[in-house]
């Protein structure tokens, strides 16, 4: 085993190889055959348009020559950027937001590990709800937590008698990402009240519970007006999110944390973040960035542009024969693989060109991954091999 780096880094590293072995093939194809020619489903990178706010946003801050607008900030992040995110969000969640209780930082990825380093004490059980995104069990680990992972039922939907079975004297937090990755499901709003009358069931001033909610996909909602949250029903909740998806700009690493002022112990909580977004090295959102968000903080780009991307997928998926919930929100199908092995179903796949990341890297074997946030055309010569590939297992 090479010395070269940490043992528990090597062993991660090997936990993630499938993802580097399907981006590997996935390269190797395209230079035999050309991008054009591999229909590439395996990234969740956004690629609507950023919304026209933002151009003219992005223009009005490069045109501003005041001195200091590049140097270091607070380490909450400049006052009215944290200003305009709280008006921000105090409308998408119906719920009152004071700039105080705003930390901007680098994208979700980054908020997230703030949190949860801020709250985890070493072997706290931090718990996830399958399928998940897969870098959670990374950012609890580097917390120093354990991540518990409890299976959604059928519909994606949280179980909420699997979560009260998991839930023990060392359970720190509970992450709840809605709309999901990979699933697409959104949560219910009974579901969402029933996991906070849940949680404030075990929830103690000795030992409090966390609710996080991860909410990069909030806004990336289809046939929905507003997406459920559980923030106003469970006191210790904690709101995580980014500008990655509703500005279509994922690349400029903008995101934010909410500790409203019902959480208790709101000052400390804002205090120890403060802190980490410097100490983990952030130190916040580039600054240019949230000179920007300070002028749009509200603005999101054309999500019907996914809606079609969704509709045109998953209609021929389910002619194909796919058993697929149909996702509600957020930029990816998570459709049951033919054949219970689904990391041999996304190698059959790769026989048509077509790339899939299998459903156990989110920690639900059985399905696969299919990311609709990709040029439609993609689609469309992609469906025939998702087509192939179903017949050949049938036969
Ligand atoms: C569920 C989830 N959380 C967090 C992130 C990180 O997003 P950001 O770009 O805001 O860091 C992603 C990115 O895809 C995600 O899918």
């Amino acid at each position: 085993m090479s010395q070269a780096v940490a043992r528990k880094v090597l062993a991660d590293m090997k936990a993630a190889s499938f993802i580097r072995e399907m981006f590997e093939k996935g390269r190797r194809l395209k230079a035999e055959y050309g991008e054009d020619n591999v229909y590439d489903f395996s990234l969740g990178n956004p690629n609507a348009t950023p919304p026209a706010a933002f151009f003219a946003a992005l223009q009005a801050a490069a045109g501003e020559h005041q001195p200091a607008l590049h140097r270091y900030m607070p380490n909450v992040g400049f006052d009215e950027t944290r200003a305009a995110v709280a008006r921000f969000v105090s409308r998408e969640y119906r719920l009152e937001v004071d700039a105080a209780a705003v930390i901007l930082t680098t994208g979700a990825a980054g908020g997230m590990n703030v949190v949860l380093r801020a709250i985890c004490n070493p072997g706290d059980e931090v718990i996830t709800l399958a399928p998940f995104f897969p870098e959670y069990r990374f950012y609890i680990e580097q917390a120093g937590g354990t991540m518990v992972m409890v299976q959604t039922d059928g519909e994606f939907q949280p179980d909420i008698p699997a979560i009260a079975a998991a839930l023990t004297e060392r359970t720190r937090a509970i992450i709840v990402n809605t709309p999901n990755n990979p699933s697409g499901a959104v949560y219910t709003a009974e579901k969402c009240r029933a996991l906070a009358e849940l949680l404030a069931g075990h929830d103690r001033p000795d030992r409090p519970l966390y609710l996080v909610c991860d909410d990069p996909y909030r806004r990336v909602i289809f046939d929905l007006d507003w997406c459920p949250t559980p923030v106003h029903d469970y006191a210790r909740t904690i709101l995580v999110s980014s500008y990655s998806k509703d500005l279509s700009i994922a690349g400029e690493r903008a995101g934010y944390i909410v500790v409203p002022a019902a959480v208790p112990d709101q000052g400390v909580l804002l205090g120890a973040m403060t802190m980490l977004n410097r100490t983990l090295g952030f130190v916040n959102a580039p600054a240019f960035m949230q000179r920007v968000i300070a002028r749009c903080a509200d603005a999101l780009c054309d999500v019907s542009f996914y809606r079609q991307n969704r509709d045109l997928l998953c209609n021929a998926l389910r002619e194909f024969g796919y058993e697929l919930n149909l996702p509600r929100g957020a930029l990816y199908a998570f459709p049951r693989t033919p054949m219970a092995d689904d990391t041999a179903f996304v190698d059959l796949l790769l026989k048509q060109r077509v790339l899939a990341v299998p459903g156990r890297g989110f920690g639900r074997p059985g399905y696969m991954r299919l990311s609709f946030c990709v040029d439609r055309r993609t689609i469309e010569r992609g469906l025939p091999g998702l087509k192939a590939a179903m017949a050949e297992v049938r036969r």
